[in-house]
């Protein structure tokens, strides 16, 4: 097939601004595809493409007595979660990227990238997919177009975003949106078979902040390749909201209604696989109080007219970490996975059902592991990848807020930093004034997760829980936040900042504070705090519950736990 056989341009009316259809041609005469598919975000599509990849063996689709319209992946073993060592910001200056960021310059990026993407589409669909981060229509939503040649990239894009041609018809002349190309990089030889989980060794997650442009090479797995979430959402996003005074966050964001019928919107950022989705769908233990979900990873917040913080969920979907989701731990977002739901890197038991580590007590007796093997208890090792994950709509969620997709944004009134902690960080504390607050979240420290290669447990600096994701200079992002801080307090007093750790540890590696559904008993205090109502005490690091102003009844704690959750070492700090 040549060039001139692609139809790239037919029907233009309908495919929103020619800028789109210009850039599919100009992607697609490097790539060389077989044939350019554009994505309309119908059923019927997502049904082709899934059925499409049942046939190819990406996808397996689970026993639907058990989870109707459900599906497992199995992802290349090598391709299992974000690859931060690959990942690059390419600003024209070294600078802008910062000293936490792998900059390359953006000229010597393309010329690296340019041999690897000719061609990388050969044998291959080339699916053109527009999207909205935001409620379509929302003066606080963007549109990207991602350029992909995955099949499960597309479907989890569909479930990630709100994607297809409403989004596409947003595209105006003077529309400012985010080109994002992927290729997973495994072209196919004609008369050559594809396989499951087509990647490439070589990868590359290039950034181009000034363009608001991102290139993705040879990964197929999550943040790596479903652009919406990281590489826009956060990378670029975060360097729009930089020139236009918002914040684009590692944030979950959640509606809280206490005992009086007061409700508040709070927004808390913790590093990858530390809690964000156990939190967005906490289940309170104590009564009288209600969280509902609004979103469990990324938040936009702005400043509005009246000098209010804004916050939307720019997803519509989570890609949440399997492993630990329980009846006990979120039953929740169990409850959202009662079908219509891509299982990636997760088991499958002999039922034909899925199963993970922490899913219940007792694991089956045989399972075929993530990797496609037979797998016993006394296998010796995890059944389902740490970093397992299952995409799911955000509507599914039983805790879904009424405005989770209220285009104008809730109005926030807390904002919590965290992160996983075996020692030195108290379990709560609250900030002296937003300037301390972005301190607290420039301190921001955590343990290592399965959620990037490197070494779990490793404690590393993960300021705002941004590290990863911040597209430009950190320094500059700090200044930015205090910049905002500015901006909100020519109005009134800006939301109150708190820290947060779950994950302190006894002596003997015991996790000291129970977490999960407990944690509402934090967020009990530092509600009551904003209502200026709970008692606090002053430490070196803030502002600490007075004794018995944390509700602990009917908690099995006893006082040197307690103590020893909020116990501060001075020479550690
Ligand atoms: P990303 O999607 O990677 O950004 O992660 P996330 O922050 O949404 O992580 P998630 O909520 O999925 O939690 C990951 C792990 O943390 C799971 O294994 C949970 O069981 C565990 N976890 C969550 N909350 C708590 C808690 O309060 N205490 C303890 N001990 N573990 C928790
Ligand atoms: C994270 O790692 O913080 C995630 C998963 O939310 S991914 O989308 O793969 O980055
Ligand atoms: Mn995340």
């Amino acid at each position: 097939m040549t060039l001139s056989d692609i139809d790239v341009r037919s029907d233009q009316a309908a495919r929103g601004h020619s800028s789109v259809t210009e850039w599919v041609a100009e992607v697609a005469k490097v790539t060389q595809p077989d044939s350019v598919v554009w994505i309309d975000g119908s059923r019927a599509e997502q049904d082709a493409l899934i059925k499409g990849m049942v046939t190819a063996g990406t996808l397996l689709q689970i026993n639907p007595d058990h989870r109707p319209y459900s599906f497992v992946a199995r992802s290349h073993p090598d391709d299992v979660a974000r690859v931060e060592s690959r990942t690059f910001i390419c600003s024209t200056d070294e600078a802008d990227a910062g000293p936490t960021n792998n900059w390359v310059d953006p000229g010597a990026m393309r010329a690296t990238l340019e041999p690897l993407f000719a061609g990388s589409m050969r044998g291959r669909t080339m699916y053109v997919a527009p999207f909205s981060m935001g409620p379509i229509g929302s003066p606080l939503a963007r549109i990207g177009v991602q350029i992909t040649d995955s099949p499960y990239v597309v479907v989890s894009t569909g479930v990630m975003t709100r994607m297809g041609a409403a989004a596409l018809a947003e595209i105006r002349p003077d529309t400012e949106w985010v080109r994002c190309v992927h290729s997973v990089g495994a072209p196919i030889a004609p008369g050559e078979a594809d396989v499951p989980w087509p990647c490439n060794d070589v990868k590359y997650i290039s950034h181009f902040p000034e363009t608001r442009e991102i290139w993705s090479f040879g990964s197929a797995y999550g943040g790596n390749a479903i652009l919406a979430k990281k590489a826009f959402a956060l990378r670029i996003a975060s360097v729009v909201a930089r020139d236009e005074g918002w914040l684009a966050e590692h944030m979950l964001l959640i509606k809280v209604t206490n005992p009086a019928g007061r409700a508040f919107h709070v927004a808390a950022a913790f590093p990858s696989a530390c809690g964000k989705t156990n939190f967005a769908m906490l289940q309170p233990t104590i009564p009288g109080w209600a969280v509902e979900t609004i979103g469990d990873d990324i938040a936009w917040l702005a400043p509005d007219a009246d000098g209010r913080l804004r916050a939307i969920n720019p997803e519509a979907g989570f890609f949440g970490v399997a492993p630990g989701t329980g009846p006990t731990t979120n039953k929740a977002a169990l409850d959202a996975l009662w079908g219509n739901t891509i299982f990636t890197n997760v088991a499958v038991r002999d039922d034909g059902d899925v199963w993970w580590e922490g899913l219940t007590d007792r694991a089956p007796d045989h399972l075929i592991d993530w990797t496609g093997q037979d797998w016993t208890p006394a296998s010796g090792r995890p059944a389902a990848h740490p970093n397992s994950r299952f995409t799911v709509g955000a509507a599914q969620a039983p805790t879904i807020s009424d405005d989770w997709d209220d285009p104008r944004g809730v109005v926030i009134d807390a904002i919590i930093f965290g992160g996983r902690r075996s020692a030195g960080v108290p379990l709560v504390a609250e900030a002296r004034d937003w300037e301390h607050g972005v301190l607290m979240g420039a301190m921001v420290s955590s343990e290592r997760t399965a959620a990037a290669e490197g070494t779990i447990g490793e404690l590393r600096r993960d300021p705002f829980a941004m590290l990863p994701f911040c597209g430009y200079n950190m320094a500059d992002y700090w200044t930015h936040w205090l910049d905002v801080g500015r901006t909100l307090k020519k109005f009134a007093e800006p939301p109150k900042i708190f820290q947060v750790n779950w994950f302190r540890k006894d002596a003997d590696g015991r996790f000291l504070w129970p977490g999960f559904g407990d944690n509402a008993r934090v967020l009990a205090w530092i509600l009551d705090r904003v209502d200026g109502r709970a008692a606090a005490v002053e430490s070196p690091v803030g502002w600490l519950p007075a004794p018995d102003a944390l509700d602990l009844a009917g908690l099995d704690l006893d006082d040197a736990a307690l103590e020893q959750l909020f116990e501060i070492d001075p020479a550690s700090w």
